[in-house]
């Protein structure tokens, strides 16, 4: 039975490779998907607690698994070549990044917020966006396809994705998140108000103007 739509959105990305690595796996849901579907034929669930890697290999143990206890990459001794890091703060995931392993690999990235302090961080360690989605199951859920590589992104494309941006599937996200601003910004200092300005006309600029046909 598929799990939720983040879950098994995550699961259909992994399509076709052949070691997946999950960091933070903590349920093991995202691999239990990917191998009932015969996506991949190899996993790693890795996570920094024990209880949460214990409870994957439960969920796991009939596949192909070998479960490593690690902070982020640190003892990931294995290669891969995909690996999810999905259900965090963007904070979390940039720092993980950091330790990200050399070889060629594509990582499949879902930060619960901040999503522009990512795609910043990302560019300055030289990966490269390649693609971006987003899910809605009651939250909006934001997917980054990343690689190793350079990229030029302008400060619109960190705020707003630059793949996201020309997706009409993201429209209501930006429609929520532009109410939100406009709901906080007369509360706000004078700095943030100058922030929350710029990202208002992103948001405005991306949006399709109300009565056009577009
Ligand atoms: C909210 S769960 C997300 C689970 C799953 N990835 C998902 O998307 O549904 C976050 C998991 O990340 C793990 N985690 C937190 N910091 C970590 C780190 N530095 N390295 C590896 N795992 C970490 C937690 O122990 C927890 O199991």
């Amino acid at each position: 039975m598929a799990r939720n739509k983040r879950i098994d959105f995550l699961a259909s990305l992994l399509k076709g490779y052949h070691t997946v690595l999950d960091v933070g796996s903590d349920h093991g849901y995202v691999l239990e998907e990917a191998f009932k579907n015969g996506y991949i034929q190899k996993g790693i669930a890795s996570d920094v607690r024990e209880m949460p890697l214990e409870r994957s290999m439960k969920t796991l143990k009939n596949y192909p698994v070998r479960g490593i206890l690690s902070d982020g990459f640190l003892a990931i001794d294995e290669t891969f070549d995909a690996a999810v890091v999905a259900g965090m703060g963007a904070y979390l995931i940039a720092e993980l990044m950091e330790h990200a392993p050399l070889h060629d690999a594509v990582y499949i990235l879902q930060a619960n917020d901040k999503h522009e302090h990512l795609r910043r961080r990302l560019n300055e360690l030289g990966f490269l966006i390649k693609d971006e989605y987003i899910v809605h199951d009651k939250f909006f859920y934001i997917i980054m396809i990343v690689q190793r590589g350079n990229q030029h992104l302008t400060d619109e494309d960190l705020y707003l994705g630059p793949y996201l941006k020309h997706k009409a599937e993201a429209i209501p996200f930006y429609e929520k998140k532009l109410q939100l601003l406009k709901d906080i910004i007369h509360k706000s200092t004078d700095d943030r108000e100058h922030e929350l300005k710029q990202e208002i006309a992103y948001l405005e600029l991306c949006l399709p103007k109300k009565g056009s046909k577009e």
